[in-house]
């Protein structure tokens, strides 16, 4: 027999009560105290939760104060955001990062790109007096790879010069292909402004300066920074501006856009997000962050665990494609870059993704049903509760369609587990990404919680 719950989400001060290390698709940030509630309900020991597709970091972070927790997510970054959320930061530790930060005002790497630098500054400068040719071309085809590539031939003199002297200078002070410049190579021009590029290779570079916890902590605030500056729309990195359209028409409409996040200072931004590490609620427990698979983590769940909190992707896109910057930028591993065909030619993606990515079995229709089985079956068999999060598909609004419906999901838990109960939250609407094909469903705005317990196995 399946319950329905409904539940009336409690809003709350989400400033002083939770915590976002970054803007994330998905994020359960509005809903986390309804999450702590249950777990408390399930589990009133306070013994071992495990978060696995931890994401953000927000709801681990949160469950953290009260309960030890371990955090699972496939991405790295997600690994290095938990870490820092949880693990304690000290006071004399935020005072040494913040001296050491002075010593990375101006760098080699910055005065590499002084040339990119300096012509990005002119270009903008221009389009403050509505001249927004030059900063648009640089915004679409300013980054350095594909330029390295030699996909560029078009590209206008002053802009061709620019980066040409870049090129130099960085290949004259082994700059080039080095992890030292990674976020300026891959991501400069594109996502973040070259000066803000080489700024986020500073803060990484000083976080290569720290080891273990306090490095995390460091690298995970220049992830912050980075969520906070990118110039996209909707803070994801999926999609760069199109800064220019079909018939190489600059695009006036996203100029003040591109202007306003290009201004933001990438130094003031990471003490603003450092402090906010430092100043978060933490609880003195013994807390695990993993990049791992969730199959994997779930084989190894250790004897004091409790609760299993998942909440996996619902649609057909795929986290490795939205959030693929903040993985380079964690990893600094040079990746091979996506090649498209483009009239006839392979050339690099305009998002430059990575080749290797992730794809999620929760993501892919046709592979869905048999992770969650696994999920329901690997839960089970621990004789553990499972409270799997779900945002069930609203026809009316348009959203983005579900890889499983709900009623399937429940009657796959009742394979597993002799009480499932389903307990709506009212009020959630998730970002709207484009909606293809029509998946239909229990028909309702709300974030749904499956709760799973008594395991049957
Ligand atoms: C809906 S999001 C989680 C959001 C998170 N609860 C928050 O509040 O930020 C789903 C997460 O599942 C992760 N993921 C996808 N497939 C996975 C797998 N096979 N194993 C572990 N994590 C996976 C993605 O990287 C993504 O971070």
């Amino acid at each position: 027999m399946v319950d329905i719950k409904n539940t009336q989400m409690t809003f709350f001060d989400e400033e002083k009560a939770a915590f976002r290390p970054i803007h994330y698709l998905g994020s359960k940030l509005r809903i986390l105290e309804t999450i702590s509630n249950i777990i408390d309900e399930i589990d009133p020991t306070f013994g071992r939760v495990y978060d696995i597709f931890s994401g953000s970091g927000t709801v681990s972070s949160y469950l953290g104060r009260k309960r030890p927790v371990t955090s699972v997510d496939i991405q790295e970054y997600s690994r290095v955001l938990t870490n820092a959320v949880l693990q304690p930061f000290y006071e004399n530790e935020l005072l040494e990062i913040k001296k050491k930060l002075l010593q990375y005002t101006v760098t080699n790497l910055q005065e590499c790109i002084e040339p990119i630098i300096k012509y990005e500054e002119w270009a903008l400068a221009k389009a403050y007096g509505k001249e927004i040719f030059d900063i648009c071309e640089l915004v679409e085809y300013g980054s350095l790879l594909p330029f390295l590539n030699n996909e560029r031939e078009n590209i206008s003199d002053g802009l061709k010069k620019a980066l040409e002297d870049t090129v130099n200078r960085l290949a004259g002070m082994n700059l080039i292909d080095s992890e030292n410049s990674i976020t300026t190579r891959y991501f400069g021009g594109t996502y973040f402004s070259f000066k803000q590029a080489s700024e986020l290779d500073n803060l990484l570079n000083m976080a290569n300066s720290f080891e273990g916890r306090l490095k995390d902590i460091v690298v995970a605030a220049t992830l912050s920074t980075a969520s906070e500056i990118v110039n996209t729309v909707g803070k994801q990195f999926a999609q760069p501006l199109k800064a220019i359209d079909s018939k190489g028409k600059p695009k006036k409409s996203i100029v003040t856009k591109i202007i306003k996040d290009r201004n933001i200072d990438v130094y003031q931004t990471f003490e603003d997000q450092i402090n906010k590490y430092f100043y978060l609620e933490k609880g003195n427990f013994n807390h695990i962050s993993l990049c791992s698979n969730f199959s994997e983590a779930l084989d190894n769940l250790t004897d004091d665990t409790r609760v299993v909190y998942a909440d996996p992707p619902y649609t057909r896109y795929h986290y490795s494609r939205y959030y693929h910057v903040l993985e380079t930028m964690s990893l600094r591993d040079n990746p091979e870059i996506t090649m498209v065909k483009f009239h006839g030619k392979l050339k690099m993606s305009r998002g430059l993704y990575r080749t290797e990515r992730h794809y999620s079995p929760f993501s892919i229709k046709s592979l869905s049903r048999e992770a969650f089985q696994t999920l329901f079956s690997k839960v089970s068999q621990k004789k553990v509760s499972l409270i799997l999060s779900y945002s069930p598909y609203n026809a009316e609004k348009e959203s983005t369609p579900r890889v499983q419906t709900v009623s399937e999901l429940l009657e796959l838990a009742k394979q597993y587990f002799n009480k499932v109960e389903l307990l709506s939250v009212e009020g959630i609407v998730h970002s709207k990404l484009n909606a293809v094909d029509k998946n239909f469903d229990i028909p309702t705005d709300a974030e749904i919680l499956i709760i799973c317990t008594e395991a049957s196995q």
